[in-house]
């Protein structure tokens, strides 16, 4: 019997997806630094997924101001021009037929400080940790210029070939923040009660409604919690998800965590319920209430590695469709031969890779840098290696592709600084 993740899947816009396996957004570093325009590394990387077999494809997240920025290689649409380079993107990543949403961001307080000493937030509450800045309390001006630049990118996102956007309120980002009492502290219409913190993200979603039509996928990425004392809660997403269902919402991504509690990445390696450990997607539980909540079709995301528990989980109504991210960065390929029922388990290098000995040498802040970021560089280095037309390669050294994305990163600031992107104008 053909697997159920074989089925298509019909969006309320009226669009349809082949299969139920997504690629989950992953950010990839590629564009041009100096103009935040995507580049020829995004086309090769992005065909060979669609070649892969995932009926949907998300972007890594793409910012809607070039002034904060995720990381200095993310791509921008913010009046820099490059509409021909993401018609190459939209045409390589949609090759096989798939579709491919675009992931729209703004990451508010949560832009490094090499991008950013003073960004844009909430509210003047700096993220616990080194390497951000101090970000300044947006205007009620400030937040209206933001929504516009969403449904601004959302519509060039329509016009390049993109086939779909999915707005990111998750991971600690903008949109995350405003839902997050710990950072958002705001007494006017945008702070406080459930209904003032939701309302930037709710009036984005309009408002990318209204600049790509009825007939065009609208997704939100969100946090089922914050996984923080006092952050946005289990019980407000499952209010929020009612509200994002008015709103037509075709497909709801959950996912968990933010840069000080980065459950989406390393919930595996925290220890688990046993019944979380069998079904190994780690935010099963809370989509269940969100299951219950609302009726807007789910992509659960975050553990899923056997074809037996995503097989299960569809049976279950769990889920209707299987984000798949760490992955799809070793073999991008694993959807095809997942359909096909020849492939039953995938890669964890995540469980498995450690800082080698030879990290000795890193001084006390790189070594302070490595224990955050280096396991997450050794993801970004094989998309950097699948950019260059090379094949990913699971046998890299962690502290070696440390190293890489240390200096691709630096690389990529420095050029940013060069060309002086931080004076990005307003759209309003
Ligand atoms: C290298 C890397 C980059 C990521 N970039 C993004 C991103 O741009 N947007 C996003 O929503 N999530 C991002 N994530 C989170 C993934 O989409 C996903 O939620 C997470 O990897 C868990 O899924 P998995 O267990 O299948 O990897 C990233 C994760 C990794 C490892």
């Amino acid at each position: 019997m053909a697997s159920l993740l074989n089925r298509p899947l019909a969006l309320a816009c009226g669009a349809s997806l082949s299969n139920r396996i997504a690629k989950a957004a992953l950010t990839e570093g590629l564009a041009d630094p100096a103009t935040n325009q995507s580049t020829e590394r995004h086309c090769r990387l992005y065909r060979r997924w669609s070649e892969g077999g995932a009926g949907l494809l998300i972007t890594g997240n793409v910012q809607v101001d070039r002034r904060f920025l995720e990381r200095p290689g993310n791509v921008a649409i913010d009046h820099n021009e490059g509409i021909a380079a993401l018609r190459r993107y939209a045409l390589a990543g949609t090759c096989a037929g798939n579709h491919l949403w675009m992931q729209l961001n703004h990451p508010g307080r949560q832009t490094p400080a090499h991008v950013h000493q003073a960004p844009l937030a909430p509210s003047a509450v700096p993220v616990e940790l080194p390497g951000f800045g101090r970000p300044v309390a947006m205007s009620g001006e400030d937040i209206l210029d933001v929504i516009g630049r969403f449904a601004q990118a959302a519509s060039v996102a329509r016009e390049t070939g993109f086939t779909g956007v999915q707005i990111h309120a998750a991971h600690g980002y903008l949109l995350s923040q405003f839902l997050n009492p710990r950072a958002n502290r705001r007494e006017d219409e945008w702070g406080g009660t459930l209904d003032n913190r939701a309302r930037a993200l709710l009036e984005t979603v309009r408002a990318v409604r209204r600049a790509v039509g009825a007939d065009f996928p609208v997704a939100v990425k969100l946090n089922s919690s914050d996984f923080q004392q006092g952050g946005f809660s289990t019980a407000e997403s499952l209010q929020v998800v009612q509200w994002l269902e008015q709103e037509g919402v075709d497909l709801l991504e959950i996912s968990g965590g933010n840069y000080e509690q980065p459950r989406m990445v390393v919930a595996a390696r925290v220890p688990l319920k046993e019944s979380t450990r069998r079904r190994e997607a780690y935010f099963l539980e809370q989509a269940a209430g969100i299951r219950a909540a609302c009726r807007i079709p789910l992509m659960v995301t975050g553990g899923f590695r056997t074809l037996a528990a995503m097989e299960s989980a569809l049976a279950a109504d769990e889920v209707d469709v299987i984000g798949l991210g760490r992955p799809l960065l070793v073999e991008p390929d694993a959807p095809r031969r997942l359909l096909a029922g020849v492939t039953h388990a995938l890669p964890s290098p995540e469980l498995t890779l450690q800082l080698e000995d030879g990290a000795g040498e890193l001084d006390e802040q790189e070594r302070a840098a490595a224990k955050m970021w280096s396991i997450q560089g050794w993801f970004a280095v094989q998309m950097l290696r699948m950019g260059d037309g090379l094949d990913p390669d699971p046998s890299l050294s962690v502290l070696h592709a440390f190293r890489q994305y240390q200096a691709n990163e630096h690389q990529a600031a420095q050029e940013r600084n060069r060309s002086g992107a931080t004076n990005g104008a307003k759209v309003l």
